[in-house]
């Protein structure tokens, strides 16, 4: 994490010249300020940093490129945002921060071997730039130093990061194992969106409550509302690979379908449509069709399937939000609250 970073935007966007600062750019377009807690994802930054400087001497050109490599830090943001909310950010919340980001850092270094992507937060993936087998290898490392990192905290809070840890690979493993599966169903797509986004989110918010000495209880409405607001999170995201835009997205879109995928926008589309011409399109992705893409976008018009999607997300967006009427009216709480409303609108 090289700059400090108070917003949900990137803070990074393509040809930025390697260490300008663009962050006035994305702060002036961003709909969100994380400012309460600026201080504390630039602590949480420098921890990242720290973590991994010294790894720059044998892989200088991987360790600069993750400097590069900056997302919205959107899951430090929650342990931070929820841990003030809930009363006080104390220093085990900026190592927390910094192993949260560390272990999303090192699922998507291994999500863009995966999806075969080459673009994102707006520069080449590692893949791209380095080959699988380097990616591989840097995932892991990430991951090993994430939970060194939560170590040095306490056991609880490693326990936490390894469930949540567990359930994310399980998910991206049962994605990857239904991959050409045209059958699948919306219960099978929420179990895969449940591990592989949502067991990260819902670990941030159940961290910063806990480390905030919250009540067990109110550790769980947070963590409820982490849960909720990556599910919504990731259907809206699950859009994006459909309908966004890579410029605004700042990532390779359209590895749902190549891959064969299927996403909660498709499964709908599929189980609406008449049966022939379901059957049709199924033929069609499975052959990765010419076209395929414009083919499914009219077909997702026909069943209002896109509708369809975003009422989910709206639906776990407004649970999340209810989940914070446990804590007191604050700042910290108002930002949460505007987080879940942006996580189903946002472009990128
Ligand atoms: C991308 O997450 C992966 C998903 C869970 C969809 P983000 O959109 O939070 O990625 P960055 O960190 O901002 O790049
Ligand atoms: C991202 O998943 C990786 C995890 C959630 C672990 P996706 O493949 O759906 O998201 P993007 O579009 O690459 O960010
Ligand atoms: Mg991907
Ligand atoms: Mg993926």
């Amino acid at each position: 994490m090289g700059t400090a970073m108070a917003t949900v935007s990137p803070a990074t966007s393509g040809g930025t010249a390697p260490g300008a600062d663009p962050t006035h750019r994305t702060a002036a377009k961003s709909a969100l300020a994380f400012s309460p807690v600026a201080a504390d994802i630039a602590e949480a930054e420098r921890i990242f940093d720290r973590t991994l400087a010294p790894h720059k001497g044998p892989f200088g050109p991987l360790i600069d490129h993750l400097r590069h490599y900056r997302g919205k830090r959107l899951r430090p943001a929650l342990v931070l945002l929820v841990a003030k909310a809930c009363g006080k950010v104390v220093p085990a919340h900026h190592t927390l921060a910094a192993a949260v980001e560390m272990i999303h850092t090192a699922t998507l270094v291994h999500d863009d071997v995966l999806d075969e992507a080459d673009m994102r937060r707006h520069v080449p993936t590692f893949n791209a730039n380095w080959g699988n087998k380097v990616s591989i290898l840097l995932g892991d490392m990430l991951f090993t130093h994430a939970f060194h990192l939560t170590s040095t905290v306490d056991v609880r809070a490693c326990q936490i990061a390894g469930d949540a840890t567990n359930r994310v690979c399980a998910g991206e493993l049962r994605q990857m194992t239904e991959r050409g599966n045209l059958e699948l169903s919306e219960a099978d797509y929420f179990a895969i969106i449940d591990g592989k986004t949502a067991a990260l989110t819902e670990c941030c918010g159940r961290l910063g409550a806990l480390h905030a000495g919250a009540s067990e209880a109110v550790a769980g409405n947070l963590a409820n509302f982490g849960r909720n607001l990556g599910l919504a999170f990731q259907i809206a995201d699950d859009l994006l690979d459909l309908v966004g835009t890579e410029d605004a997205a700042g990532k390779t879109l359209g590895t749902d379908l190549e891959q064969q995928k299927l996403t909660l926008p498709v499964i709908h589309c599929l189980h609406r449509l008449p049966p022939a011409e379901a059957a049709k399109l199924r033929d069609a992705i499975h052959a990765g069709a010419e076209g395929l893409g414009l083919r499914v976008l009219h077909a997702l018009e026909k069943t209002q399937s896109v509708a369809y999607a975003k009422r989910k997300a709206e639906e776990f967006a407004r649970a999340a939000k209810a989940e914070l009427e446990c804590l007191p009216r604050s700042e910290c709480r108002t930002i949460l609250e505007a987080v879940a409303e942006w996580s189903i609108r946002r472009e990128k």
